[in-house]
């Protein structure tokens, strides 16, 4: 196990989309080298399922123990949890449709069986406990190496009492240091500008932007890490952390049905597994992408200064608009996404309105 050089290592693998036991095990190959790379933490941003059921959060949960058994790495260290329900956790069995309906089919369910374990009829709170051993909050804080994550469980929009949550806590926040909001949908008018699908109402680009020294961290588009937008920089910061499960390709504001038939990692289309490692250093903070498909690096590292500046605290929010990651980033184009040919009809049309 290789041991950190920096202040703080996480891993970041969004949007698991777990099915199956054997659906899990890109899950697994990342957390075994967020484990091997000595992480202090694991964040994923939402859709910890697909279709929102126990068995299927069971899966993640079990996963999980089985990397890092009692949220310990080898040599004993503590590695954090930094989960967040996403919007299928909350109704995913909603979305159901052909495409859906043949992976659903693992688990030899009927449709009555399968209503019955949707995360939101047993209780989000109590199957979040009974899975992960651990106290549910809508809105949870950790802290780890010294530095803050806040996490708000969120479907479609950021979650309920954000702006009350930070009026409360702000004080306690240091502006000396970073630190990381997650939520599922994209802060509006941040990662990926007009091409994001599903971003918030803007709620959490309004809280934020009295933060420069807040990082959001945030999936549910399942676009590429590729993209020149995939991090975005104004009055805070925003990151994209793709999907581990299925991909987009960066769509057209209009929406077309052949952006959506770009879509990667269906059955019969292009592997998609993506994340990222998160370094912390006392003046910067280092992204490195890496495809879990492919168990190789996506380009090379990303450097961004550490915002934290109490002169610049509480500017107003720039959030309309998209700048360019840093100057430092040389990040490879993907491949052609002409290289997938979907399945059936309805794997294009679902996916590209319920990630
Ligand atoms: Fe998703």
């Amino acid at each position: 196990m290789k041991e950190s050089p920096s202040l703080l290592r996480f891993g970041v693998a969004s949007d698991l989309h777990v099915t199956d036991w054997a659906s899990a095990e890109t899950f697994r190959r990342a957390l075994r080298w967020f484990r091997d790379q000595g992480v202090d933490a694991v964040m994923v941003p939402g859709d910890l399922t697909d279709h929102g059921l126990l068995p299927q959060l069971e899966n993640v949960a079990r996963s999980w123990r089985e990397v890092f058994p009692d949220d310990r790495a080898p040599d004993g260290r503590r590695v954090e949890k930094l989960f967040i329900y996403g919007n299928h956790d909350f109704e995913g069995l909603g979305y159901r449709d052909k495409w859906m309906d043949a992976t659903f089919a693992v688990h030899g369910l009927s449709r009555e069986e399968a209503d019955g374990l949707q995360l939101r009829r047993i209780g989000l709170d109590k199957a979040w406990e009974r899975c992960f051993g651990e106290p549910y909050a809508p809105i949870w804080r950790k802290r780890v190496k010294g530095f803050d994550f806040i996490g708000g469980h969120s479907a479609w929009q950021a979650p309920a009492g954000l702006a009350d949550w930070f009026a409360a806590n702000a004080a306690s926040l240091d502006p000396g240091k970073p630190f990381f909001y997650i939520q599922h949908p994209h802060p509006k008018g941040t990662v990926y500008g007009a091409r994001a699908c599903g971003c918030d109402d803007g709620t959490a680009a309004r809280v934020l932007s009295a933060f420069p020294n807040a990082v959001a961290i945030t999936g549910h588009s399942h676009l590429p890490l590729t993209d020149d937008l995939a991090v975005w920089r104004g009055a805070f910061t925003s990151v994209a952390a793709a999907s581990l499960s299925y991909g987009f390709w960066p769509e057209t504001p209009e929406r077309t049905e052949r952006s959506r038939a770009a879509a990667v990692g269906f059955p019969g289309g292009v592997p998609f597994a993506q994340g990222l490692l998160v370094d912390v250093f006392a003046d910067r903070i280092e992204l490195r992408a890496r495809d879990f498909a492919r168990n190789e690096p996506l380009g090379v590292p990303q450097v961004l200064p550490c915002a934290a500046s109490p002169t610049t605290r509480g500017r107003s929010a720039t959030a309309t608009s998209t700048t360019s990651p840093s100057s430092t980033r040389s990040i490879r184009r993907c491949p052609s996404a002409s290289a997938r040919t979907p399945t059936t009809a309805s794997s294009s049309s679902m996916t590209a309105t319920s990630s």
